[in-house]
C-alpha cells in the first residue's frame, strides 16, 4: 500500500493536497478534505482542451428504443421485506441496510440469503466485522437454510470484487461497509474517502455482473446512516431498520426506494430462532391497550396499511425549570406544540409539569395524524380519567391539530376508521371529512374533541 495512490480533494473548491490538513488552503473552510483514490487521468482524453482526434459523438436513444427485458424480482420469502422493497429484490440493484447496533441487521439479511439459497440463487455473505465462525454461530440459531450460505470473512474491497467475479452470484450482503478498505488508501474503515470508494467500486462491479447487493451500514446517534450522504444517492434504496433494542418489535422502513413505494413499513419481532414476521401488528398493539388514564389508540397510517398502536402519556408535577418533555416513538417538537394548543384550547396547562409521551411496543409514528391522539392523551393523563365509553374499550382516534386548535383532515380516515371497527373500538374520534364515514365520530375543532371524550355520559354515571 502507498500513500501515493490517494489525495484529499476538498469537497468545498475542489482544492487537491496530498496530506490532511484541518483547513483547506485553497478555500480556508474546515473539515472538508476528504480521501479519495487518485485516478489516471485518460490517454487521449478530452480534459483540457479538445478531443485529441475528431470521434463522433454519442448518440441518444429514444426510450422507447431503449432494450429493457423484463427482470423478475428475487423474493426473499420474508413478505415484510419483500414489501418494503417494493416486491423484492431488483437484480443488479443497490440496497443499504441501515440500524442501530444490535438491531438485528445481520439476522434478517442472514434469513434473506438463507431462503434465497434455498430457492436456488446463488448467493454471498462477506462479513468484515464477525468472523466465519460468528456468523455460523448465528445460522445454527437461524436454521439449516440459513447455514447453506456461503461466506466469506474479508474486509479488503478488492478482495471482495474479486470474489464477486469469480462466483457471481445473484444477491450479496455486505457486512458492513465501513469495515471495508480500499487498497492505496490511508484514512481509517469507515472514513467517508474509504466508505465512498468502498462503495464505488461494490457498484460498479455489482451492475455488470447484474448481482443484487444489500450493504448493511451503521447509523449515527442522530439516527441518519453512517458515512457520507453522498453513498444515499449512490445506492437505489435506503432501508432503515428501527426500534428499540430491549424491545422485541422492530421496524423495517424505505427512506429512498427507486423501484417502489417509501411508505411501506414492515414490523418484525425478535424471537430466538430469528425475526418473525408480525403480519397484523394492529392486533398485537391493541390486546396490549387498556382503558387507563392517560392511554388511548392512535389510528395511524404505515404507507398503505392502517396500523393501531396505544399512545400513553404521563404528567406529573414538575421540580425542574424548565419542565421535562419526554417523547418516545413521535416527534419532540410536535408534542411541544400540541402542549401549546392545548393550554389555549380547552385542555389543561401543563406549564408546571413534566410531560412523557410513549408510543407502546417501541413502533415510531411520523404523521400529523398523531396529534389528536398526543393530544387527549396528555388530557387524560392531566385529569387522571380514563378516556372513551365505560365498555372497557379504549378510545381511538386520530387527526392533525393545527395552530388556531382545528382538527385537520389527514389521509384515508375510511381506512383507519374500518380498522379500528376490526377490533371493535367504535366510534374513532377524528376530524370531520367530505364523505360520510360509518363509525366515525367527526369533530371540527380540539377542544371539541377533548369535550366528548371526556363526557361521555358513561363515564360520568359510572363516577
Ligand atoms: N437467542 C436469542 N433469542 C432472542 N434474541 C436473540 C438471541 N440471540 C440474539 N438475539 C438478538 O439478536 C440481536 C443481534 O442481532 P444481529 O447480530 O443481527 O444485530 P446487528 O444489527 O447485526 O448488530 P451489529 O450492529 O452488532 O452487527 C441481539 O441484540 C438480540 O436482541
Ligand atoms: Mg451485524
Amino acid at each position: 500500500m502507498s500513500g501515493r495512490d490517494s489525495e484529499f480533494v476538498c469537497q468545498g473548491c475542489g482544492h487537491t493536497a496530498l496530506a490532511w490538513t484541518g483547513r483547506c488552503p485553497g478555500c480556508g473552510e474546515w473539515n472538508t478534505l476528504v480521501e479519495t483514490r487518485r485516478r489516471e487521468p485518460r490517454k487521449g482524453g478530452r480534459r483540457g482542451g479538445r478531443p485529441a482526434a475528431k470521434r463522433d459523438a454519442p448518440r441518444p436513444v429514444p426510450l422507447r428504443d431503449v432494450d429493457a427485458p423484463a427482470v423478475d424480482r428475487l423474493t426473499t420469502r420474508i413478505a415484510e421485506l419483500d414489501r418494503v422493497l417494493g416486491g423484492g429484490l431488483v437484480p443488479g440493484s443497490l440496497i443499504l441496510l441501515g440500524g442501530s447496533p444490535g438491531i438485528g441487521k445481520s439476522t434478517l439479511t442472514g434469513m434473506a440469503l438463507g431462503n434465497l439459497c434455498a430457492s436456488g440463487c446463488r448467493v454471498l455473505y462477506v462479513s468484515g466485522e464477525e468472523s466465519a465462525a460468528q456468523v455460523r454461530l448465528r445460522a445454527e440459531r437461524l436454521g439449516s437454510d440459513a447455514l447453506a450460505v456461503p461466506v466469506l470473512a474479508e474486509t479488503s474491497v478488492e478482495a471482495v470484487v474479486e470474489t464477486l467475479e469469480a462466483e457471481r452470484p445473484d444477491v450479496c450482503v455486505i457486512d458492513s461497509i465501513q469495515t471495508l478498505s480500499v487498497e492505496g488508501m490511508t484514512g481509517a474503515p469507515g472514513s467517508v474517502g474509504q466508505v465512498r470508494e468502498a462503495a464505488g467500486a461494490i457498484m460498479e462491479a455489482a451492475k455488470h455482473l447484474g448481482t443484487a447487493v444489500v450493504l448493511v451500514g451503521h447509523v449515527t446517534k442522530d439516527g441518519s446512516v453512517a458515512g457520507p450522504r453522498v453513498l444515499e444517492h449512490l445506492v437505489d434504496g435506503v432501508l432503515l431498520f428501527e426500534g428499540e433494542r430491549e424491545r422485541s418489535f422492530r421496524t423495517l422502513r424505505a427512506l429512498k426506494n427507486r423501484f417502489g413505494a417509501t411508505s411501506e413499513v414492515g414490523v418484525f419481532e425478535m424471537r430466538a430462532g430469528g425475526l418473525v414476521e408480525v403480519a397484523d401488528p394492529s392486533a398485537r398493539f391493541v390486546s396490549e391497550a387498556s382503558r387507563a388514564a392517560g392511554s388511548c389508540v392512535l389510528c395511524a397510517m404505515e404507507g398503505t396499511r392502517p396500523l393501531l398502536v396505544e399512545v400513553q402519556a404521563l404528567v406529573a408535577p414538575t421540580e425542574i425549570v424548565p419542565p421535562r418533555r419526554v417523547a418516545t416513538g413521535i416527534d419532540r417538537n410536535r408534542l411541544a406544540m400540541i402542549i401549546a394548543v392545548l393550554a389555549r384550547n380547552g385542555g389543561p396547562s401543563l406549564a408546571a409539569a413534566d410531560v412523557f409521551v410513549n408510543v407502546a411496543g417501541g413502533v415510531r409514528v411520523d404523521e400529523p395524524g398523531a396529534d389528536l391522539a398526543i393530544a387527549l392523551a396528555l388530557a387524560s393523563a392531566h385529569r387522571g380519567e380514563p378516556l372513551g365509553p365505560a365498555d372497557g374499550q379504549p378510545l381511538a382516534c386520530f387527526g392533525e391539530v393545527g395552530l388556531t386548535g382545528e382538527l385537520r383532515f389527514v389521509a384515508h380516515p375510511e381506512r383507519r376508521v374500518a380498522e379500528a371497527g376490526k377490533f371493535g373500538l367504535r366510534p374513532v374520534v377524528g376530524p370531520e371529512s367530505a364523505e360520510s364515514i360509518d363509525g366515525l365520530e367527526s369533530m371540527a375543532t380540539l377542544a371539541a374533541a377533548l369535550k366528548s371524550a371526556r363526557g361521555t355520559p358513561a363515564i360520568r354515571r359510572a363516577a
